[in-house]
């Protein structure tokens, strides 16, 4: 996985914003959210590409 695949379509955050969270300290999945703005909309499965 790049650096830069956005892993969280609806707010455009990649996964080195998630692991740079994490560097900064977050310790859960509300951490993450309050901090990039991840998992914060509900239109996951009309933005995200892997549509199964
Ligand atoms: S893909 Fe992250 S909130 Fe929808």
């Amino acid at each position: 996985m790049e650096k830069q695949e956005i892993v969280c379509y609806c707010s455009n955050v990649t996964k080195e914003q998630i692991l740079n969270a994490l560097d900064q300290g977050a310790k859960t999945l509300n951490d993450i959210r309050r901090m990039t703005g991840a998992c914060t909309k509900g239109n996951c499965k009309e933005l995200s590409p892997r549509k199964t």
